[in-house]
C-alpha cells in the first residue's frame, strides 16, 4: 500500500544500505571491518540507541565526497518515492563529518545535488534539518551553526539527535536562540529514551515546533493533554522504536493508544537501512500488526503533510 505521505522524521545518514557502504568503501579506498554485506547486516542487532549509534557512526567513514552524498541521498529518494513518500524532511549530522575532516560545503553541497532536482527526478519535494549532537558540547553545536551560515537558503531548521539520557535539551538553549534569530524552524527528539521531562523541556525551553519520537509522552497524562491541547506533531518511528528496544514487540507499539487519545502522530521510518523498512513499509506493519484501519492510515499520511513544513499551496501539490 503506497498512500502518499510525507516523512519528517528520517536520517539522511541513515539510509546508507550495506551494499551502498561497500561500494563507496571501495571508491575511497576505506576499509571496513566487515567481510562483506551480509557479515555486516549480521552487526545489525540492537541493544539499544547506543549499540546502534556505534555502527551508525563508524559507517558514516565512507562518506567522504560530494559525489557520496548525492549518491547516498538519491538513493533514499528513489526507494522513499517508491513508498509514496511525496515530501522529506531529511536531517543530517554534520558533526560526525567535520570530525572526520569533510567540509559543510561537501555535506550540504553534495545533498543539495540531489535534493535541488528531486521534485523532477522522483517526484519528491525536500527540506534539510540540520542537527545538532547531543552528545558534543553545547559550544561545538553553536559552532556547527556558525559553519551552516553560508548554506542558510538551503536548511529549513534545525533538529537535535543523538544519546538522549543525560543530554536535556536546555545544554541547548543558547544554539536555539541563535537558530530561532536566524530564522529557522526548530525540531528536537525527545522522550525516546529520555523522559517525559525532556520532552516539555523541548517545548518551553527550546521552542520547539515538532517533537521527534516523543514515544515517553504516554508516561505523563498532563503532558498528553498539553500536547494533545497544542496540537504538536510527534514524528514515530514504530520498527525503529523495537529494533532499539524501546518497545518489546511491534504488537505493544503505543501508537493505537496514542491516536485514541487525540495526539497528532505521524509515522516514519529513521534509520531506514538499519530497522528493516522505510516510510511504506512503516505504514504497512502498523496496519498489519496493530491493525489500524484504512481511516487511521489515511489519517497518520494526512497528519504528516499537516504536520510538515510545506506551505499550504506546497501541500495540496505533493497530494
Ligand atoms: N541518530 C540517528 N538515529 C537516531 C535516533 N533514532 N535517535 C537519536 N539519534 C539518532
Ligand atoms: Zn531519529
Amino acid at each position: 500500500m503506497s498512500l502518499p505521505k510525507a516523512e519528517l522524521h528520517l536520517h539522511i545518514e541513515g539510509t546508507l544500505e550495506p551494499e551502498l557502504a561497500f561500494e563507496l568503501a571501495t571508491r575511497n579506498g576505506v576499509e571496513l571491518p566487515y567481510a562483506d554485506t551480509e557479515a555486516l547486516r549480521k552487526a545489525y542487532r540492537f541493544e539499544d540507541l547506543q549499540s546502534f549509534l556505534n555502527l551508525y557512526y563508524e559507517l558514516m567513514a565512507v562518506l567522504r565526497t560530494e559525489r557520496d552524498f548525492e549518491d547516498l541521498a538519491n538513493a533514499y529518494l528513489a526507494r522513499a518515492a517508491a513508498q509514496g513518500v511525496r515530501h522529506a524532511e531529511i536531517f543530517f549530522d554534520p558533526q560526525a563529518h567535520l570530525a572526520r575532516g569533510v567540509g559543510m560545503g561537501t555535506v550540504v553541497e553534495g545533498l543539495w545535488r540531489a535534493l535541488g532536482s528531486s521534485e523532477d527526478n522522483h517526484g519528491v519535494s525536500t527540506q534539510l534539518i540540520l542537527c545538532f549532537l547531543r552528545d558534543e558540547s553545547a559550544d561545538s553545536a553553536m559552532a556547527t551553526l556558525e559553519a551552516a551560515k553560508p548554506y542558510l537558503d538551503r536548511i529549513v531548521g534545525i533538529g537535535l539527535d543523538s544519546a538522549e539520557v543525560g543530554h536535556p535539551p536546555v545544554k541547548f538553549r543558547e544554539v536555539y536562540e541563535a537558530a530561532a534569530a536566524l530564522g529557522l524552524r526548530r525540531v528536537a527528539h525527545a522522550g525516546e529514551e529520555g523522559p517525559p521531562a525532556y520532552i516539555t523541556e523541548a517545548l518551553d525551553v527550546l521552542g520547539v515546533e515538532r517533537i521527534d519520537h516523543g514515544l515517553r509522552c504516554m508516561e505523563d497524562e498532563e503532558l498528553v493533554a498539553r500536547l494533545v491541547r497544542e496540537r504538536i506533531p510527534l514524528t514515530l518511528c514504530p520498527l525503529s522504536n523495537v529494533r532499539l528496544r524501546t518497545v518489546d514487540v511491534l504488537a505493544d507499539h503505543p501508537l493505537p493508544a496514542m491516536l485514541d487519545a487525540g495526539l497528532l502522530c505521524t509515522v516514519n521510518s529513521d534509520d531506514p537501512a538499519y530497522f528493516g523498512g522505510y516510510a511504506g513499509d512503516n505504514f504497512d506493519a502498523v496496519g498489519q500488526t496493530l491493525g489500524l484501519s484504512e481511516d487511521r492510515l489515511r489519517e497518520l499520511a494526512c497528519n504528516s503533510f499537516l504536520a510538515s513544513f510545506l506551505e499550504h499551496d506546497e501541500e495540496r501539490r505533493a497530494r
